[in-house]
């Protein structure tokens, strides 16, 4: 009978190939891991009590905070400030980096960027939604600053997200290839599942809010109705596929083989998606899966990030589908029409 692994045991046993093997990060993955069963457990009974709907407040973002999006900050910002590990975090719900100066804390050589609930327009319809982050190495000495946060995404020690779907599931990567763990709910425990994943190089799923379609860069309208056409060569017409939480659309084509995209549009010109704590950890994850993933213009961990909030244009997934979307964004959209 094949014996399964745990998330503690997998990564007490890969510690020796983490970079900086101190056993710090083993211990920051495994309070993630934590965090993330005790939001599983809200996310599982949000129907049940008293969670659902909106709270009065609003993010700083201007958008509407749901009360699973306070939980899921909360329990993972506490999980942070209780381990030794990490120094300051970022996350989508709090305007400015937080600073742990408790005595453990202080020195710690971590900071973590996170989205503690991504696609939080779908709780109140029981669909997928995820937690996504984001693990650097600090880069200042004394008091954690924004310059911490603010590295390129090459240089993430760490990043992975967690989905909370039809089972829930960790997947992340230190670096060294990407490994999905799926949460066994009789034992309470994080299983390897899907050992050094990786997507297919081609893909026949593309994933994009098409009701953007008249404020969409001409590139990405002609690579739409390129998908449409049949050509039997490349298995089109493709499948169209989006759910509206970038985790589980992620997450569905990293195993099955497809392209995300949300762009640059009209009235977004930089994109909605957030740098710090949305792309450049699935571009990480992508990249150690063998994908891909490009603003359009340039690799998303190349960026230099100027601010914590920082939106950026993304295309992401199978390495030949991005570069398909590219080419089409470079024949049809040069950058003076961007
Ligand atoms: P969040 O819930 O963290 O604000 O993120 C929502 C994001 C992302 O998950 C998703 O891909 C995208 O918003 C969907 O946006 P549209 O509704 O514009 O398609
Ligand atoms: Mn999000
Ligand atoms: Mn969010």
């Amino acid at each position: 009978m094949n014996r399964v692994i745990t998330l503690n045991e997998f990564i007490i046993e890969k510690q020796k190939d983490f970079p900086y093997s101190s056993g710090e990060l083993t211990g920051l993955l495994s309070d993630i891991g934590v965090a993330a069963k005790i939001v599983n457990r809200e996310v599982n009974k949000a129907g049940l009590v008293n969670i659902l709907g909106a709270t009065e407040n609003s993010n700083i973002q201007g958008e509407t905070q749901q009360k699973l999006d306070v939980y899921a900050n909360h329990q993972f910002v506490s999980a942070f400030r209780s381990g030794a590990e990490v120094a300051a975090i970022a996350s989508e719900e709090e305007e400015d980096i937080c600073v742990y100066q408790n005595e453990i804390s202080r020195d710690a050589k971590y900071v973590v960027a996170f989205d503690p609930l991504d696609g939080s327009s779908n709780i109140d319809v029981n669909v997928s939604i995820g937690t996504i982050f984001s693990i650097y190495r600090r880069v200042t000495k004394g008091v954690c600053t924004r310059e911490d946060f603010l590295q390129k995404g090459m240089y993430q020690v760490a990043a992975g997200y967690v989905i909370y779907g039809s089972s829930t599931m960790l997947v992340f990567t230190t670096g060294n290839g990407v490994n999905g763990f799926t949460l066994d709910p009789s034992i309470g425990e994080f299983c390897l599942s899907h050992p050094n994943l990786k997507t297919p190089e081609n893909g026949s799923i593309y994933s994009i809010n098409e009701g953007h379609y008249n404020d969409l860069p001409e590139g990405i309208k002609q690579y739409l109705n390129w998908c449409k056409e049949s050509n039997k060569a490349d298995n089109r017409p493709y499948s169209a596929r989006y759910i509206g939480s970038m985790v589980a659309d992620f997450h569905r084509n990293l195993i099955k083989g497809g392209v995300f995209i949300y762009p640059q549009t009209a009235h977004s010109p930089n994109g909605k998606l957030r740098l710090l704590y949305e792309c450049n950890p699935m571009a990480f994850i992508a990249e150690q899966a063998g994908g891909k993933a490009s603003t359009g213009k340039q690799r998303v961990l190349e960026l230099q990030p100027t601010a914590l909030h920082q939106r950026v244009p993304i295309i992401i997934g199978s390495k030949n589908m991005v570069e398909k979307v590219e080419q089409m964004l470079e024949q049809f959209s040069p950058v003076s029409t961007l």
